[in-house]
């Protein structure tokens, strides 16, 4: 294989959770011009259709579609939508996640809460791979990728429940990878470390990005680009070899709020 084909995804189907922004978006353009055709899917129609969109104006191949990963019909039908479109699935990035930002003290939350955040971050990562294995086995290629972070490993108050449902769906890629691998399909996490997008603005202040950068020798925070290349390594045929395994993305460091 010639080194400029290692990160080439001509023909290849691609489905992103949440890629109306943020890390979502970041993957699906990272995906489209590397040459795949992208399924922009948001519980926002509209974001999704304007990644779409970019993504058909610099002459790259996507459709969008709506989906709330909390609802399963939803996820049944995206997948459905995905293959009459373009055919068949061969990457899927289960980007979409909700929770932490330190306001997960025990005694504000109910169950409620607990079960929405493993229902968004554990149960539909689940459910699409269950869904997508097939296509993926018939057509030839699949790499499956989960967006976790580093709360999946890092300690920290009133962050137990998203922590926790991260550090599920690391152990689930890392068991899962043995039930897919034999299948011709990989699965792998990559876990952002504090990166620049509307979801971390909601908690950023100028003390907490203070504390996060004197933890971090690549002495600033993330942006999109930084998690995207990620995410473009592990769906492309440069790791052909690497599967059940989860790459923290974070300068070198560690960003707690705390
Ligand atoms: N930004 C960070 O610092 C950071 C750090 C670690 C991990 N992460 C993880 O990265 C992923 C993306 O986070 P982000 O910061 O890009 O978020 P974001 O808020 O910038 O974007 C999230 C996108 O997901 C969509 N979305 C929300 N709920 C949804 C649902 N139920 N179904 C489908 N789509 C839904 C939103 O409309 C939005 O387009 C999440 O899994 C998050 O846990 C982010």
């Amino acid at each position: 294989m010639k080194n400029d084909n290692l990160f080439d995804l001509t023909g290849k189907v691609a489905v992103v959770t949440g890629g109306g922004d943020g890390i979502g978006r970041g993957a699906c353009e990272i995906l489209a011009a590397a040459g795949a055709a992208v399924v922009v899917s948001d519980i926002s129609l509209e974001k999704a259709q304007t990644v779409a969109d970019g993504i058909t104006a610099a002459g790259g191949k996507s459709a969008a579609v709506a989906c709330n990963v909390l609802v399963s019909a939803d996820l049944d039908r995206l997948i459905e939508c995905t293959v009459s479109t373009f055919g068949t699935v061969n990457i899927l990035v289960n980007n979409a996640g909700l929770g932490g930002g330190g306001r997960e003290n025990p005694y504000k939350i109910d169950r409620a809460y607990v079960e929405r955040i493993y229902a968004i971050n554990v149960f539909a990562p689940w459910q699409l791979s269950k869904l997508v294995a097939p296509y993926m086995e018939k057509s030839g290629y699949g790499s499956i990728i989960n967006i976790t972070s580093m709360s999946s490993i890092n300690n920290s108050p009133d962050m137990a429940i998203y922590g926790s449902s991260k550090a599920a769906l690391n152990h689930l890629a890392s068991n899962l990878a043995f039930d897919y691998g034999p299948m011709g399909i990989r699965i792998n996490n990559v876990g952002p470390g504090a990166t620049r997008t509307k979801a971390l603005a909601s908690v950023l202040t100028p003390e907490i990005e203070a504390k996060m950068l004197a933890h971090t020798p690549i002495h600033r925070l993330g942006e999109v680009s930084d998690i995207a290349g990620a995410v473009l390594y592990f769906a492309s045929p440069v790791s052909a070899w690497v599967s059940g395994q989860t790459l923290m993305v974070n300068g070198g460091g560690v960003q707690t709020l705390d």
